[in-house]
């Protein structure tokens, strides 16, 4: 039996991927976050692909993402996506607001959507989360397909999310026609999610975008949404983006044995060189497998960056265990690596 393999198109050559999103056949697509696998947000049958290709449970609904025409409200409503209706005048200064400040870029507002969006995309909810992706390679495809188009990360449902074209073809190649090829995202980690109530701004996922950054933007108060809105945003399932093997963060290196049980294990550096942990390490006796540093300068933009591809990378390393030192701080970006982390760990 042979194995179908997606076709990696490049900017080139993206007519093959336009035709088949028409037709309704999903595609994965690069964005400055992560690949997305999209569908036409209007068509039921395209968006239960998305979520039979990614094994991905219903109730976790999707994003929406849009050309970068699509700038108000007025334009959002009267391309069939958001209910304009339900929108209060302080929701609706929050949007402009935050959609001069940020987009194109990493920020999905979710707001109250139209019919025409299917209710799959939303697991049945009356909001839609919509983003204006600022990847070259996304906007040609919104514009040239016309389509709104839903997206989730094109990664098989509770894994790591795809940073390169060559991620997706290892999760998802078998199962999809086609991979865009737009390079590793530059940003790394998945958009901010802001839900828009009319007395505040919730804050559902960190990313970088930052809960100050969205405050000096809003008139309103931006709070980080507590457990009663985690309801409101399934997706924000606590085991996420796991490793295969296990993974542990580890706040002190010397307690490491106590993780790994004897077994051999990698090491996942967050920030800064890795010489000062392979000491302590050395210190106690022990030695990882293999070593990620996935920023030598504790610069938290590149640490984003590399996050993703530095877990895949240990994840299919020899290693029995996966270790990983905690985030400096939890300012900004930070904040957005310590939640990913997170949720990919075992809580010691
Ligand atoms: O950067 C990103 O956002 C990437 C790229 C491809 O654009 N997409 C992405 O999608 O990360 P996904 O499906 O992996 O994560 C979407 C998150 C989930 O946590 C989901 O629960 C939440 O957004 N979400 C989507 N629509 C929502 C809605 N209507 N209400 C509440 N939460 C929603
Ligand atoms: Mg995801």
């Amino acid at each position: 039996m042979t194995t179908k393999t997606a076709q990696r198109l490049t900017a080139q050559n993206l007519g093959p991927a336009v035709e088949a999103l028409r037709r309704g056949d999903v595609v994965a697509i690069p964005t400055e976050t992560v690949y997305g696998l999209a569908g036409n947000a209007f068509d039921s049958n395209a968006v239960a692909k998305i979520f039979s290709v990614k094994e991905r449970p219903s109730f976790d609904p999707l994003i929406v993402h849009i050309p970068p025409e699509l700038n108000s409200v007025s334009k959002l409503a009267h391309a069939g996506i958001v209910d304009e209706q339900k929108m209060t005048p302080n929701m609706k200064n929050s949007f402009e607001a935050l959609a001069v400040a940020f987009w194109p870029g990493p920020l999905t507002m979710i707001l109250p959507k139209q019919k025409k969006i299917s209710d799959l995309v939303t697991s049945g909810l009356d909001r839609v989360g919509v983003r204006m992706p600022a990847h070259p390679l996304a906007q040609e495809i919104l514009r040239e397909t016309g389509l709104p188009l839903a997206a989730p990360s094109a990664n098989r449902f509770g894994r790591i999310s795809p940073t390169t074209a060559d991620h997706v073809l290892d999760e998802l190649g078998d199962r999809i026609p086609f991979v865009i090829d737009g390079g590793a995202c530059e940003v790394g980690v998945e958009s901010t999610v802001v839900a828009l109530d009319h007395d505040k701004v919730w804050l559902l996922r960190p990313g970088k975008i930052s809960a100050t950054e969205l405050s000096r933007i809003v008139s309103l108060p931006v709070e980080r949404a507590p457990n009663i809105h985690e309801k409101a945003s399934p997706g924000m399932l606590a085991s996420h983006y796991a490793p295969r093997k296990t993974f542990y963060i580890v706040d002190d290196l010397k307690s490491v044995s106590q993780y790994i049980n004897n077994l051999s294990f990698d090491l996942l550096v967050t920030a800064g060189e890795p010489e000062a942990a392979l000491k302590i390490l050395a210190n106690a006796g022990l030695k990882p497998n293999r070593t990620e540093a996935i920023s030598k300068s504790s610069n938290p933009a590149e640490a984003a960056k590399n996050l993703f591809a530095a877990m895949r990378t240990l994840d299919r390393s020899t290693g029995k265990v996966m270790i990983a030192t905690p985030t400096p701080s939890e300012d900004g970006l930070w904040l957005a690596i310590a939640d990913r982390l997170n949720r990919a760990s075992k809580k010691a």
